[in-house]
């Protein structure tokens, strides 16, 4: 039998498998955190920052993203803070201004509590979560598609710009990807730079409906909206 152990996660005692990460033992309670690169059963990478968490040691608290943290005995961990808000607010909004154009993008931002957009909007077609690359890699062992490039040139792309017969065609790429899943139907016309808000009356009407938060299967991540505001 796997190895427990037993951590705190915003006041609530919990149990989970050794070697399970903080991310993966909340969600399996019910407590959610605003999660967008981590798909289950794929490594993670800690992409897109969205997960992150106070994990609390000797009285001192340390920001890390809970998809990458393994759980460990006595750990004590805060999700919800003022800080952990405010930060992770930041992120979404850092996300939405490359990729407004992703409804699921859209949606994630509302739920983190973003009501409106600092920075310029960028319109890039990639938000570089890594999803697609590690699907192809891990799930089907394809490796067609990877990262090239450094810094602002950074992009996924099949090697050498071809798509290669080591492309099983599954579309799993694009079934996987948040720019993809629900392209958002609309407002990024010039002058028109904002979040669209529909999503946010979705929310609303969801509230109190499990996993039907969002017209999307990526969205049921961020199900719990009790992180947002
Ligand atoms: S889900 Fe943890 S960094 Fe993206």
């Amino acid at each position: 039998m796997q190895q427990q152990v037993t951590l705190t996660i915003d006041g609530s005692t919990i149990r989970a498998a050794r070697g399970t990460s903080v991310l993966e033992a909340a969600l399996g309670y019910g407590i959610c955190i605003p999660h967008l690169c981590h798909v289950p059963g794929l490594k993670d990478t800690g992409a897109c920052r969205l997960c992150i968490v106070e994990n609390v040691q000797n009285g001192r608290s340390r920001v890390t993203t809970s998809c990458t943290l393994t759980v460990q005995e006595g750990m004590v961990i805060r999700t919800n803070t003022e800080n952990i808000k405010r930060l992770r607010r930041n992120i979404a909004e850092l996300i939405v201004a490359e990729a407004p154009n992703s409804r699921a993008v859209q949606d994630m931002a509302v739920r983190c509590g973003v009501r409106e957009v600092r920075y310029p909007f960028r319109r890039e077609n990639c938000i570089q979560c890594g999803r697609c690359v590690r699907y192809c890699t891990e799930m089907w062992r394809a490796n067609a598609l990877g990262f090239i490039g450094r810094g602002k040139d950074r992009k996924v792309d099949f090697a050498f710009g071809n798509r290669r017969d080591i492309c099983k065609k599954c579309q799993s790429c694009v079934i996987y990807c948040p720019m993809s899943v629900t392209p958002c139907g609309g407002p990024m016309k010039p002058g028109e730079e904002k979040l669209c808000g529909k999503c946010e009356s979705v929310e609303l009407m969801a509230e109190n409906a499990y996993g039907a938060c969002v017209h999307c299967e990526l969205g049921k991540g961020f199900q719990c909206s009790r992180h947002a505001m």
